[in-house]
Order: C-alpha cells, then structure tokens, then sequence
C-alpha cells in the first residue's frame, strides 16, 4: 500500500494526512477483493524498518492500526472473514496486540475469506525465524521445512502480489513466498486505488502464464 506519503505531499498536507487517507482506502479495497474471490489477502501495513521513520508517523500509523483493530469486530467479522497478522507482535504495545489477540480470537471460527495483516513485518526475518524453530525441533533444512514455518505456513503462497506508488521492488514483502508469484505494479498512490485499478491488476494477472519453471503444457 505505498504512495501515501507522495499522495499528501502533492496536496500540500503532511504525510500523515495521506496515511489517514490510506487506511480509509483499505476496507473498500478489501470487501471489493472478496467480492472478486479472492480467499486470502494480505495487506503490508506496516515493515520491520518502518520504525525508523520519524516518531509523529510512527505514532500515528500505530492510531491508525488501532482505529482499525477496533472497528474490525463489527465490520469484517459480520462478513465471515477471519483475521490474521503476520510479523513481530511484540513490539507493538500491550494495548495494541490485545485488540489484535480478540480480533483473531472472535474471527477464528469464520469460514470464509482470510484477511491477513503485515505489522512489524519484514521477509527476511521470517526467513530466520522460520530456520530458527526449525533447528530447535531438530530438524533438517529444507525447502518445504521452511515453508511450512513461515507465517504463511496455513495458506501457502500469494498467486499475485500488487504495489501502488510505481516503485519496482518488493521491499522485504514475503521474500520467501514469492518466488514464483506474479507481481503487478502500477503508478496509483495507495489512496488513490480503487475497484477499477484492482480489477485492472486482477484481469492482468489472468493473462499471465504461470509455469513455475516448468514447460508450457501441449
Ligand atoms: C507506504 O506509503 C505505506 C505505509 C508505510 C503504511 C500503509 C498503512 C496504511 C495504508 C494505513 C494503516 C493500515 C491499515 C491496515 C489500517 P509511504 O509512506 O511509503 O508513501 P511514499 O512512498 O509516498 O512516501
């Protein structure tokens, strides 16, 4: 979800108005791709290196997920969705993982799409995170063992992943998963993303011939 910040800029705001805007964004975005099928989605909120942007944004990307968290009950739970995050919960405050802790615990029994939030969430520390609890069971390295320790582990890997703002680079976004993803980029800041973009993305990557290094079939 990148642009924000160029999005406020071009109107003359700070770069947290155009977060505020942004998060406004997410929950069109969301229904719409569940109405389109879409069975799980995840959405990068907020990256490991986020931290290091300066404390009044911080703080309010930190609102904004909290805003988000509290609506979350009443809205996307109504629509069968379940919740779940991916990244180091720990970091955020106590306040914060509690919300998130009752979201997923009340979604949990939902049965139809899976909404899955990136909040302190960086690809290549899962990667070590996935190793590491795989050396404490004691076992072997591999591929599959990898996979099967990521945070991903349940739902496997994104068929397409899409970033707003014309950046070309995945910026630690499931480093692992992506292997043999498509990736769509497109100019549109974030708040300026909407149904038709998502529909354009959508019809894109159902042009695309997947072969995952194999062969086309005759
Ligand atoms: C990148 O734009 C965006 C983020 C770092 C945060 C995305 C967060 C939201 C859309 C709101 C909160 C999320 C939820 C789920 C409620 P940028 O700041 O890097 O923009 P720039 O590239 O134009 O500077």
């Amino acid at each position: 979800m990148d642009g924000n910040g160029r999005w406020a800029k071009a109107r003359g705001k700070k770069r947290t108005y155009g977060h505020k805007v942004g998060s406004k964004n997410v929950d069109k975005i969301v229904s719409h791709a569940f109405k389109r099928g879409v069975k799980v989605l995840s959405l990068y909120a907020f990256s490991s290196e986020n931290w290091e942007r300066p404390q009044e944004e911080v703080n309010e990307l930190m609102r904004l997920l909290k805003v988000y968290f509290t609506k979350f009950l009443g809205k996307v739970i109504k629509n069968n969705v379940r919740l779940s995050v991916m990244g180091d919960m720990s970091k955020l405050t106590p306040e914060l993982q509690e919300l998130i802790a009752k979201d997923i615990e009340a979604s949990k029994n939902n049965t139809g799409s899976i909404l899955n939030v990136a909040i302190n969430y960086g690809g290549r520390q899962e990667i070590v995170y996935a190793v590491k609890k795989l050396l404490e069971q004691g076992e072997d390295i591999t591929v599959e063992g990898i996979s099967q320790n990521l945070y991903t582990a349940e739902f496997g890997e994104p068929d397409l992943i899409i970033r707003t703002g014309g950046d070309i680079r995945t910026s630690n976004f499931m480093v692992y998963q992506s292997a043999y993803s498509e990736l769509y980029f497109t100019e549109k800041f974030w708040p300026d993303f909407n149904e038709e973009e998502f529909d354009k993305a959508i019809l894109n990557y159902s042009q695309r011939k997947r072969r995952f290094g194999r062969i086309e079939e005759e």
